[in-house]
């Protein structure tokens, strides 16, 4: 019996490969770079099944590219913003993604950017790298502590408490504002206080977001936000660029409305605006879930979602059950 056609536009690594080279006729984008909308588009005209990452845009246009035999698509990502979930329901397409085992990962990331820039390790790196450093001095790039201080933290789901469990060491006090409020064992286990989401603003002293994107999030922290804060205040931004108008951020940063920023994520991926080239801010190329631990689990997880498909059972991490005729 011939195996269902699956493309991948990405080689993954060995072990995912090997599992879908059991179960499927697979066929990868081996590019260097992302492939282009058109390549795209035409290597999945005709497949069963679709594993992609997060910088393929899932639409009707790439439904209508794929064609009727399309089942299911694979994201190699926990947000999912990247895809029409609605239009691939409607389609009876199943979509899946990869919560659950990047939350320490891009935690852990989300507090290296938070030190960075508290501590200004990258620019003590380039005058260290670059022969600059001369002499020690007494006020050579004094930072900001961390120790004791507020971390405020918007959207405390499984990314956002990795993150507050990690503040106890530095003798924080943690106040968060999420849609819902947390279980009072866990407000108890993080010492995490819930306040209003302006009084997060305005009493953080590290602000650091851990909300999906979605039309509810997009543009959440914009001029007003940012005035709320305080001038010595830091943002941290882990999870998707347009959460934050980043024009809005440029601005602050100019005006001295916040001390700083350290951004993992941007509004149109892999473009940074020259605003944000400065040195109160830490860059990083969208690097959160990044260690080859958890990108492994990612991928696997995508994968054991295709199998379990087209093994006539439900997708561990199915987003769309009513795409099976079940919810
Ligand atoms: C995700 O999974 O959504 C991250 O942004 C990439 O790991």
């Amino acid at each position: 019996m011939s195996k269902p056609k699956l493309f991948s536009t990405h080689v993954l690594f060995e072990e995912p490969r090997k599992k879908l080279a059991e179960h499927f006729d697979v066929e990868y984008w081996t590019g260097g770079e992302r492939p282009s909308r058109s390549e795209f588009l035409e290597r999945v005209a005709g497949k069963d099944a679709l594993v992609c990452l997060l910088t393929e845009k899932i639409d009707r246009e790439t439904l209508d590219a794929a064609g009727p035999n399309l089942r299911i698509v694979a994201n190699v990502a926990v947000g999912f913003d990247n895809i029409d979930v609605p239009a691939c329901t409607e389609r009876k397409v199943v979509v899946t993604n990869t919560p659950g085992v990047l939350d320490e990962t891009t935690a852990d990331f989300a507090w290296t950017l938070l030190m960075a820039v508290a501590r200004r390790l990258v620019e003590g790196d380039h005058m260290a790298r670059s022969g600059a450093w001369t002499k020690w001095n007494l006020d050579q790039l004094c930072g900001t502590d961390v120790w004791g201080k507020t971390l405020g933290i918007i959207g405390l789901g499984r990314i956002g408490r990795a993150v507050a469990r990690r503040a106890a060491g530095f003798r924080m006090r943690i106040i968060y504002n999420s849609t819902t409020r947390a279980p009072e064992e866990i407000e108890k286990e993080l010492k995490a206080e819930f306040r209003t989401r302006d009084e997060v603003f305005e009493q953080a002293d590290f602000l650091s977001l851990h909300v999906p994107l979605n039309a509810a999030t997009r543009g959440l922290v914009g001029a007003v936000e940012l005035a709320r804060m305080k001038r010595s205040a830091f943002l941290i931004n882990t999870t998707r660029g347009p959460v934050v108008q980043e024009a809005a951020l440029i601005e602050a940063l100019e005006r001295g409305i916040i001390a700083g920023a350290a951004l993992d994520v941007f509004e149109r991926e892999p473009l940074i605006p020259d605003g944000l080239r400065r040195d109160n801010v830490v860059l990083a190329p969208h690097l959160g879930s990044a260690s080859i631990e958890t990108r492994t689990r990612m991928a696997l997880i995508a994968v054991e979602n295709a199998i379990a498909f087209f093994a006539g059972k439900r997708p561990p991490t199915v987003l769309n059950p009513e795409a099976l005729g079940q919810s």
